[in-house]
């Protein structure tokens, strides 16, 4: 039985994406949420608040190509070499990630690390295969209209451009809409949802 529950085990990293380092906020809950779940059925869980990092932004391509990520991201990446299954939260902010966090995946996605260097006119290798991810997002307008009238394109292009050309899927996704308009009702089954998805390591 133990060794079957250690092969039911995984290793799940959450990267919490809100850029506010008070906390408090509604992507805090969720993460939290989801990682008491996990951890309650027994899954590893690992966590980054991107928030809380001290890193430049980078600035050029020669930078991405050949130098290593920051010492303070160093951590993040041995987090994600090791893990199985990524959770990554954040709000919609100006219809896509906030910058901050596109900032973290620009250094820590680099060349060597999450795909191999392209040759010219090829795409790298993608080095982080077999892992999957549960994208998070909180947002002001309903869910459904950033699905089917913005076509959620910054959720696609999270998905497509950044995790799947590193190799990362399956991808699932939660979206959470008119989050500032819901009552406690709502927020307490978002929550239960994502401590049943934590459970479910999916
Ligand atoms: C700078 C900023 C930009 C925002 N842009 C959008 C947006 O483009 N679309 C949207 O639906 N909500 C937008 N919002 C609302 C946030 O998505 C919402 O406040 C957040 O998801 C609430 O989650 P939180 O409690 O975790 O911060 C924006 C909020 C801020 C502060």
């Amino acid at each position: 039985m133990a060794q079957f529950r250690a092969a039911m085990t995984s290793r799940i990293f959450v990267i919490q994406g809100h850029p506010d380092p008070a906390g408090g906020r509604l992507c805090h809950a969720l993460a939290e949420a989801y990682a008491d779940g996990a951890e309650n059925a027994g899954h590893e869980v690992r966590r980054i608040d991107v928030a809380a990092l001290d890193f430049p932004l980078l600035r050029t391509k020669s930078g991405f190509e050949n130098d290593d990520a920051p010492p303070s991201l160093r951590p993040a990446q041995e987090a994600i070499a090791r893990a199985d299954h990524l959770v990554i939260v954040y709000p919609l902010w100006l219809g896509t990630m906030p910058a901050l966090l596109k900032g973290f995946f620009e250094q820590v996605l680099r060349p060597g690390f999450a795909f191999g260097q392209p040759a010219a006119g090829t795409m790298g290798k993608a080095m982080l295969r077999g892992r999957s991810a549960r994208i998070v997002i909180t947002m002001g307008m309903p869910a459904l209209i950033y699905r089917w009238y913005f076509r959620a394109h910054s959720l696609k292009s999270l998905e497509r451009n950044i995790l799947r050309f590193c190799g990362i899927g399956p991808i699932r996704e939660s979206l959470f809409g008119m989050v500032e308009a819901v009552g406690g009702a709502t927020r307490r089954r978002w929550l239960e949802e994502m401590r049943r998805l934590g459970g479910a390591a999916r």
